[in-house]
């Protein structure tokens, strides 16, 4: 990899250090993550976040979901707890899920928001709201992102308050991320400069860029993971990573060579054809337990 200097770091499985669990630990000294996501026609996203956070060690992990959709995400998910909220069009979120979901997020650590909200504008309304209302960690992805496009003051205004985007190509140039030169690095860093907040820039060799200039490159993953809802399960180890109490810079950089190193290990037993991101979970616990 060109570039390496102090500012720029390779990431692999030699980086990950996890906390040790502490024998008298309980659930609440792992983090309650809070995902909100979902729509008519998309319920796996969330559920993919949130089986993600679940494996690779959250404390408590609760999920938000348009009403039309909470039988399938409950029934989906046994350790993390769905809850029903007030949907409208086209089975999105209404303006009503504001209220409840930031009453809920008073509860928690760290939240993601995004995967499978839809593009509506009641949609991108409620995003912006919480964002605006929230002093949690948030981390945005996919149509959490999405909402910032045209206002992405929201985001500079979250001042003290920590956002991690997670885009891959597309959402980045839709809020403003210039990769018309071709350089993604520099494209990565300078909107997390700009814009103060972590950038993950997804793909092939995933970087994540801090505000002070540093920045990582992932070196772990293959083209198996190329399939929808790979993602999602790199949201939920964020939010996870973040939850249990480590720094975003420590967090993101693990969470993105965790993934990849479970896409890894599916593809070498699985094959990248047939490979899944359901797989990926199911291999994140092996994964991790060689660093316990
Ligand atoms: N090599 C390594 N990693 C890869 C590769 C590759 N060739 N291709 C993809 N990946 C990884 C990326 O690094 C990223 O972590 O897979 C993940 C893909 O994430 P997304 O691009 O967000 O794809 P997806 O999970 O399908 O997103 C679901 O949400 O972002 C919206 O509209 C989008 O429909 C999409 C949905
Ligand atoms: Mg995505």
């Amino acid at each position: 990899i060109r570039g390496l200097d102090e500012t720029l770091r390779a990431v692999g499985p030699g980086d990950i250090h996890l906390p040790r669990r502490a024998r008298d630990s309980y659930k609440g000294d792992y983090g309650k993550v809070y995902i909100l996501g979902g729509s008519v026609g998309y319920s796996g996203a969330p559920v993919f976040v949130a089986r993600a956070a679940v494996r690779t060690g959250a404390g408590l992990v609760s999920l938000g979901v348009p009403a039309p959709l909470w039988p399938i995400a409950a029934a989906k998910l046994d350790e993390a707890m769905a809850h029903p909220l007030p949907s409208g069009k086209e089975g999105m979120l209404s303006l009503e899920a504001t209220e409840e979901t930031l009453r809920r997020l008073d509860t928690c650590d760290v939240c993601l928001i995004g995967p499978g909200l839809g593009r509506g504008n009641g949609v991108a309304s409620v995003v912006r709201h919480i964002l605006r209302s929230t002093h949690l960690p948030v981390v945005l992805d996919a149509d959490g992102i999405n909402a910032l496009e045209g206002h992405i003051d929201v985001l500079d205004a979250r001042g003290g308050s920590f956002t991690v985007l997670t885009p891959h190509d597309g959402e980045f140039v839709r809020i403003g991320g210039d990769l018309s030169g071709g350089d993604r690095l520099a494209a990565a860093r300078s909107f997390a400069a700009e814009h103060g907040c972590a950038l993950v820039l997804k793909g092939h060799r995933t970087i994540a860029a801090f505000p002070d200039g540093t920045a990582y490159i992932n070196t772990t993953g293959n083209p198996g993971m190329a399939k929808g809802g790979s993602g999602d399960v790199l949201g939920g180890i964020i939010i996870s990573l973040l939850g249990q109490g480590l720094t975003a810079r420590e967090a993101i950089p693990m969470a993105v060579c965790l993934h990849g190193m479970a896409g890894d290990l599916c593809a070498r037993e699985l094959g990248e054809y047939g490979m899944t991101p359901s797989d990926m979970i199911e291999r994140l616990p092996l994964v991790m337990k060689t660093f316990e």
